[in-house]
């Protein structure tokens, strides 16, 4: 694959510092050589540096709006370039709220391509809020629903842009969710297994559902991994740590079986705040997961399907 890597040092999505220095200790703890390393062509695009949004009114409930429009614009369009030229952008981030402009300029790249884009969402949080609904204000929180057009309070990319269908965002490893966000995920069909649901049924399991249906539909898949979505013990570099988180191995499992499915086209690794983190552990970690799902193996052997 070629591999374009782009930084995004956003932390004004969240409510507090430290993300920023994400895209740094993601490289540090060597993503672009270890992508090398598997034979793929790494493109380092830097980071981006948008002046904020001013055209846009600040906004009460949705915190830090300007500089969060101005990543979301700004990724839109670099992951939408990156990936018409060919090349898998893979985000460095960054609070969540960059998945706002990633996931819409993978939207716009999918329905060039006349396919429908799918969402696979690994977090503690359903990160469905909207300045209407959310408890804290914190875009972060808000950008899967604005990227299935739930959320549009201001304009900050264009009206008519395409959207994700909520049915095609499957979320796994979820352990918190606001009030007002559960009634929302349901009430528009987020697929969503729970921690609850992965102890239950286990993760390979759901990973051949949801992967079984991208396939039948000839979809293009965007993963977003939140560093959160790993159990606090194993990755404590993030700010928003929920205990009961998923595994070591189940999330190498997950990523071996992306690999193996050649399903995705698009990644984020956001949320990683090594201000928080304990001598790179967290940093390293998500490039260990990230070698996985671009080809590493335990064994030398591809899983098994069902
Ligand atoms: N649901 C909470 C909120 O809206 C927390 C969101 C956490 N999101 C994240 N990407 N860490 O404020
Ligand atoms: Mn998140
Ligand atoms: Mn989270
Ligand atoms: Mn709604």
């Amino acid at each position: 694959k070629q591999i374009a890597l782009i930084g995004a040092p956003l932390e004004e999505g969240s409510g507090r510092r430290g993300a920023a220095m994400g895209p740094t200790a993601l490289r540090i703890a060597g993503i672009d050589t270890t992508l090398a390393e598997l034979g793929h062509g790494v493109t380092d695009e830097g980071d981006l540096r948008p002046l904020p949004a001013r055209d846009l009114a600040n906004h009460p409930r949705a915190n830090n709006l300007q500089v969060v429009a101005a990543f979301t614009r700004a990724l839109d369009a670099a992951v939408f370039d990156a990936a018409e030229a060919g090349r898998f952008p893979l985000v460095l981030g960054g609070d969540h709220a960059l998945s706002m402009g990633s996931v819409s300029g993978m939207a716009r790249h999918a329905a060039k391509a006349g396919r429908p884009l799918f969402v696979l969402w690994l977090d503690a949080h359903a990160d469905f809020n909207s300045p209407a609904t959310s408890p804290s204000g914190n875009m972060h929180g808000m950008p899967v629903a604005f990227f299935c057009g739930e959320a549009e309070f201001a304009p900050i990319l264009e009206k008519g842009r395409p959207l994700v269908d909520p049915k095609n965002v499957f979320q796994v490893g979820i352990r918190s969710v606001d009030a007002r966000e559960r009634e929302e995920i349901a009430e528009h069909g987020v697929n969503v297994y729970d921690m609850r649901a992965v102890d239950e049924t286990g993760m390979a399991h759901i990973m051949h559902e949801i992967l079984g249906r991208i396939r039948a539909e000839n979809g293009l898949l965007h993963v977003s991994f939140d560093v959160d979505f790993l159990d606090p013990d194993l990755a404590p570099g993030v700010g928003t740590t929920v205990p009961g988180g998923a595994t070591f191995r189940e999330a190498h499992l997950i990523m071996e079986m992306l690999c193996d499915s050649g399903l995705v086209s698009s990644l984020d690794l956001v949320e990683l705040n090594p201000f928080l983190d304990d001598r790179g552990k967290s940093a390293r970690i998500l490039v260990e997961l990230t070698a996985s799902l671009f080809g590493r193996r335990i064994l030398d052997r591809p899983t098994r399907s069902a």
